[in-house]
């Protein structure tokens, strides 16, 4: 049995995260700040259904507040930490560009401060494909240049992965940051397309098509994801523990026990069949509104999932079609309460 701290336990990923880890037979002290960038009920319904395992305890407080992290903590000395909490969004990133600031760069550097204190097993952090900007080379892979972000939300993110690497070289953690793509499904944020094309589809709105609906995701089911990042917590690191096999570059660091890994889908879907495959699972026609890119918004992502194969053995396997039929019947079920 290990023992994970997690923050952004609220949050859609940290939530489904922290149920499978108890499902499993851990123990979690959930960390989540219940800040007010959606829905804050939909945080309480996503922890309402994780506070009645004997195996978690949870803590609301700001990453910021280092006295809050340390208590968290101070509750069980975490093997592992997971940190997902952040402020996530790409649009919302040019509206408010200093919450970022305040979660992702000083947050998330008050949970490696806290990681170089408690010297973990493992260190993993929640990083996005926004970082690849608008590369042209796909599938992205973790070796490519990702040096030109496109928002300031892609810019916190790679700036964490940043400070992770020289935290990891000084102080000796190992620590993986994943890297997202899209991620969907039950229990999911309301500022992401399905929920947003969802409501506007059942209530007779019409949808805004971006793009004039040219651009591509890599969209990934949220269960795909938990598996990766469950078996990644194993994959601990280590400076001589590079992996090598034809066609697979590790992104091991040459300095620091310090690693990148996407974790993606591998089969993007443009804009148009992601909108008729909801369509068709609720079993309604949406009513178009094509609109221009917005500002920040990258044309495609498409992961290279090759070294997370290489590393855990693990394939993400759920169609679009099976993710999204799943996150409807849970939509329909949610919105009528
Ligand atoms: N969902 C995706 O498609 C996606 C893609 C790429 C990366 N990510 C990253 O994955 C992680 C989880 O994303 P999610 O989709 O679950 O987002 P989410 O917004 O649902 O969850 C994040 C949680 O963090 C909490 N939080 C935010 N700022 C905080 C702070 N300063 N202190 C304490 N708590 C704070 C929020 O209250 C929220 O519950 C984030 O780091 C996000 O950037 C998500």
């Amino acid at each position: 049995m290990t023992h994970f701290l997690v923050t952004g336990t609220a949050g859609f990923i940290g939530f489904h995260l922290a149920r499978r880890l108890l499902a499993d037979g851990h123990t979690v002290t959930g960390f989540d700040g219940m800040t007010p960038y959606y829905d804050v009920r939909l945080k309480a319904q996503r922890l309402a259904l994780l506070e009645p395992h004997d195996g978690f305890r949870q803590v609301t407080g700001r990453l910021e507040d280092r006295a809050a992290l340390d208590a968290a903590a101070a509750l069980k000395e975490p093997d592992v930490i997971l940190h997902l909490a952040a402020q996530a969004g790409v649009r919302y990133s040019l509206e408010n560009p200093g919450a970022y600031v305040e979660s992702n760069l000083v947050g998330s550097w008050n949970v490696l401060e806290l990681a170089r204190a408690l010297q973990p097993k493992h260190l993993l952090l929640a990083s996005t494909s926004s970082i690849y900007g608008a590369n042209e080379k796909v599938p992205f892979a973790e070796a490519d240049r990702a040096d030109e972000p496109m928002t300031l939300y892609a810019a916190s993110k790679k700036s964490m992965e940043l400070m992770a690497h020289s935290y990891a070289h000084l102080y000796g953690v190992p620590t993986t940051a994943f890297r997202f793509f899209t991620v969907y499904g039950p229990w999911g944020r309301p500022d992401m397309a399905p929920i947003k094309f969802s409501d506007a589809i059942l209530s007779g709105r019409p949808i805004d098509v971006y793009g004039e609906g040219g651009m591509s995701r890599d969209f990934t089911y949220i269960d795909d994801i938990v598996e990766a990042i469950v078996r990644l917590v194993d994959v601990v690191p280590r400076e001589d523990g590079r992996v090598t096999a034809p066609g697979i570059i590790d992104t091991l660091s040459a300095g620091a026990p310090f690693r990148t890994v996407n974790i993606g889908g591998g089969q993007p879907v443009g804009l148009m069949t992601f909108i008729e495959t909801i369509e068709k699972a609720l079993g309604r026609p949406a009513t178009r509104n094509y609109m221009p890119m917005q500002p920040g918004d990258v044309p495609r992502t498409f992961a290279s999932t090759d070294l997370l194969t290489h590393l855990t053995g693990f394939v993400p396997r759920v169609s679009l079609e099976d993710g999204i039929a799943a996150f409807a019947a849970w939509y329909r079920e949610w919105r009528a309460h």
